[in-house]
């Protein structure tokens, strides 16, 4: 977002009414249009409207979007990192209103800046202004904070990516509160920055598209210093190496704390005949042992087994409880209800992550009830419950009317 240049255009709305008509010949010649300076390069302005897609994308998709559009969070995240990425490097090597160089941020300058402005005494600048500058740091350390937060999140939280070889849930999980508080300021930090470009009117806008603005003798510019692109594009092409390599050895690290085993072929068969066989990591070892120890008596039903596959099955859910696993569902699940211990799907966290499926969903033909886990969390048999599984069956024809 390179586009914050808080100067007000004043008078230079003469350039637009200058546009020569071809049937008043007779008219006295038009004006010359004032001079235009180049201000933003190609390179500069791809960034900020890329930036602005990026991060509007991932922006809308983290705050409001179903646990389906995780990907397309995920995707737009990373994108919006690699450009500022490119930025940076832009701006040590990019032409001279790319440069940090030319635009070094100071809170003092941007106070300065401010009372400028309310004094309607506010000298041009051609790059970022003093406001402008402190935005761009602001912007950039944002998209950098949710970067760093987010593969946190990734890594502790959904087991993925380069750093979940070292990242615990609950490392994830404060990452995770982090990474919200920092996507509202960026929410924020974009409203004031569309309004400050809205404060300096059309002129503004129209420089981030064409690149130049109208020059002028009161103009406040930088010391001219030249592009150089080839050390800016092998830094780039070094550096996004370096990042996907890494990423990749990083990632087939092995994961500590996930369910890799399928689940007990006994288990399956006799705890599934009735309900969906539930992952063992999703309730803790006491919850299982009271199961076990009532089966025959078993919420009114009679499940009771032999006592050799009651001990074998007992021994299998206490050796992969949630205590022994540390991804997201058996740290949120690992707690039972006080009043409902038996019961998965009264614990706290069970009830919070379903809080806004409305009743009618689980009633729905087509999911079959609370415990039918997997009708709605595609790889519920592996303990996972990742976002980009989750899927809401639709209601059946004939259920669609009562
Ligand atoms: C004869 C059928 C039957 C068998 C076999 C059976 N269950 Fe159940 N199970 C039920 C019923 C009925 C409920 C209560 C469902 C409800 O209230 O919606 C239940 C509920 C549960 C719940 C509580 C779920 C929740 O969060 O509400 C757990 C956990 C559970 N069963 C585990 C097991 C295990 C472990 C086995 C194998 C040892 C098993 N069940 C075998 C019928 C059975
Ligand atoms: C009607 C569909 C449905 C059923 C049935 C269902 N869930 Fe979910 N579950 C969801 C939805 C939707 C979310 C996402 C909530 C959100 O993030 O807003 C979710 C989230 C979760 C999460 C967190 C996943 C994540 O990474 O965000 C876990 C763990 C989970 N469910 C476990 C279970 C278990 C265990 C059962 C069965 C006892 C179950 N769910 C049954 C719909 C369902």
């Amino acid at each position: 977002m390179t586009s914050a240049t808080f100067f007000r255009p004043r008078g230079d709305d003469r350039r637009v009414a200058s546009r020569p008509a071809a049937r008043s010949a007779s008219r006295p010649a038009a004006p010359q249009p004032a001079p235009e300076i180049a201000v933003w390069d190609r390179a500069v302005r791809a960034f900020h409207w890329l930036l602005v897609a990026t991060v509007g994308v991932a922006l809308v998709t983290g705050l409001w979007a179903p646990p389906s559009w995780h990907d397309v969070h995920l995707w737009s995240g990373i994108a919006a990192a690699v450009l500022v990425g490119c930025r940076l490097v832009w701006g040590l090597l990019g032409p001279t209103y790319a440069r940090f160089s030319s635009f070094r941020p100071s809170v003092s300058r941007a106070l300065a800046h401010l009372d400028a402005i309310r004094r309607n005494r506010e000298p041009r600048h051609i790059g970022h202004n003093p406001l402008g500058a402190l935005m761009i740091v602001a912007l950039i350390g944002a998209v950098t904070v949710l970067t760093v937060t987010g593969l946190l999140v990734l890594g502790g939280v959904s087991k993925e990516g380069p750093l979940a070889a070292f990242t615990s849930f609950r490392t994830g999980a404060t990452a995770l509160t982090a990474h919200a508080y920092v996507a509202y300021a960026l929410a924020g930090l974009v409203i004031l920055h569309v309004l400050g470009a809205l404060h300096d009117g059309p002129v503004m806008l129209r420089a981030m598209i064409t690149g130049t603005k109208p020059a002028g003798t009161d103009a406040i510019t930088a010391p001219e210093k030249p592009a150089r692109p080839h050390p800016a594009v092998r830094t780039i092409a070094v550096a996004v190496a370096v990042a996907v390599v890494g990423t990749a050895v990083l990632s087939a690290k092995p994961v500590p704390g996930i369910p890799t085993a399928p689940l007990d072929p006994l288990y399956a068969k006799e705890c599934g005949a009735c309900h969906t066989p539930h992952h063992p990591s999703v309730a803790p070892a006491r919850t299982w042992a009271a199961i076990v120890a009532g089966l025959d008596d078993h919420f009114g039903d009679d499940a009771s087994l032999s006592a050799a596959d009651t001990r074998r099955i007992a021994d299998w859910l206490a050796a992969n409880s949630a205590e022994k696993f540390d991804t997201a569902a058996a740290n949120l699940m690992r707690t039972p209800s006080d009043t409902d211990p038996l019961r998965i799907t009264a614990t706290p966290g069970w009830r919070r992550l379903h809080a806004d499926v409305p009743d009618a969903v689980f009633a729905r033909r087509t999911v079959g009830g609370r415990l039918a886990c997997s009708a709605c969390h595609a790889d519920a048999d592996s303990g996972r419950f990742a976002a980009r599984q989750i899927s809401i069956p639709n209601p059946s024809p004939e259920t669609k009317r009562p």
